[in-house]
């Protein structure tokens, strides 16, 4: 079994300069990660679409230092300085110097942006801290060319989730499980897998329409979260719910059965709503639009037999999920019923993607 100590490195070489660029996508959960132990280890196994149009994009040039006393960084976002992002990416690096000792020899330029807009209410942490941690696994192979490719995005995945939890499913397509499973034998808490069995073609090119109904900043971040689900009275329950589910939605994956998806990601959904609504405190992210729409998309699927579902993150926001062969009625019936009730009609279509992309070396 890997275990954290094998992601510690022990690189040889040195570089005076260099430059990566890395596009991650986000991901979205079909069995929802809520509930964290130490270091950021899942409280139950999740597991994920990544997709394909929700990217972050990150640059990262790097030129080595006379002295390696502390972290040295600036930080852009669209080409210019963002200094409010700095303390997320510092606490990063403290987190992951153990693993990537190197860090402090180099001073980085991160040089990062997103494809979705910034106010969309899409979380980019996922997305970005993926990006990152593929940027620095392409500096630890520039200093140790001998690291394998499975090695390089376990690794990846594995410094992804030490910055946000989820990222660690936004390194690997199309698929990610996180956390251990009993049924799925290469599952880690330590960082994602990809799914290892054969995907149903019905859920090739799923598709995902993200309605934006709040864009507005998380009520609750996810830290407070997580946070709320130690002494939570339904705490233990739905951690086992989650590894049930998580062993029935692997069988559908494989066998297609698209009324036994719905009927999981619509649960894990107000499942993890209803972890919020019974915590203490207690808070709903739900806005009244969020559950006008879950009630148009029961009637649609009631009276055209389409198997479209929703899904939902920790916001307002409601991710419509539906095999690509029903597209052009579902936007129709997006456009029609669904767009009204969304934040000046904004909506992004996505799909299930191949995960991160290389763009430059
Ligand atoms: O990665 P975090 O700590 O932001 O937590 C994400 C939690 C959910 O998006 C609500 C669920 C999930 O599994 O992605």
């Amino acid at each position: 079994m890997v275990s954290e100590k094998d992601f510690i490195s022990t690189e040889m070489a040195s570089i005076e300069k260099g430059s990566f660029q890395w596009s991650s996508p986000s991901n979205i959960a079909l069995v929802k990660y809520w509930g964290k132990k130490e270091n950021q280890i899942p409280a139950n196994p999740s597991i994920s679409f990544t997709l394909n149009n929700c990217k972050t994009i990150t640059k990262l040039d790097v030129s080595k230092k006379e002295t390696n006393y502390t972290f040295s960084f600036d930080l852009l976002f669209e080409g210019k300085p963002k200094e409010d992002f700095k303390p997320k990416i510092q606490k990063f690096f403290e987190r992951i110097e153990k693993y990537c000792p190197y860090l402090k020899q180099y001073h980085f330029t991160i040089d990062t942006e997103n494809t979705f807009p910034h106010s969309s209410g899409i979380a980019s942490s996922a997305s970005g801290m993926a990006a990152l941690s593929m940027n620095i696994m392409s500096l630890e192979k520039a200093l140790n060319p001998t690291l394998t490719d499975d090695f390089f995005y376990q690794k990846a995945s594995f410094l992804a989730r030490l910055g946000s939890g989820s990222a660690c499913r936004s390194i690997k397509g199309n698929v990610v499980v996180w956390g251990k499973h009993s049924e799925i034998s290469t599952s880690s808490d330590l960082f994602g897998v990809a799914f290892p069995l054969q995907l149903h073609e019905n859920f090739h090119n799923y598709q995902d329409t993200i309605l934006l109904v709040d864009k507005g900043e998380k009520q609750v971040s996810s830290t407070v979260g997580h946070d709320l689900m130690h002494n939570h009275p339904y705490a233990s329950t739905r951690f086992e719910q989650a590894h049930t589910n998580l062993s029935a939605l692997k069988k559908v994956l494989e066998n297609g059965n698209l009324d036994e998806f719905i009927k999981i990601i619509e649960s894990e959904a107000l499942t993890l709503h209803a972890m919020m609504m019974t915590s203490m405190p207690y808070f709903i992210l739900m806005k009244p639009n969020t559950l006008e729409i879950i009630n148009k998309i029961w009637k649609f699927r009631n009276e055209t037999n389409i198997p479209i579902c929703f899904t939902l993150d920790a916001g307002a926001n409601v991710h419509v999920l539906y095999p690509e062969n029903v597209s052009e009625k579902v936007l129709q019936f997006i456009q029609q019923e669904l767009v009204g009730h969304c934040q000046n009609g904004n909506y992004i279509c996505d799909q299930i993607g191949n995960g991160s992309q290389l763009i430059q070396l």
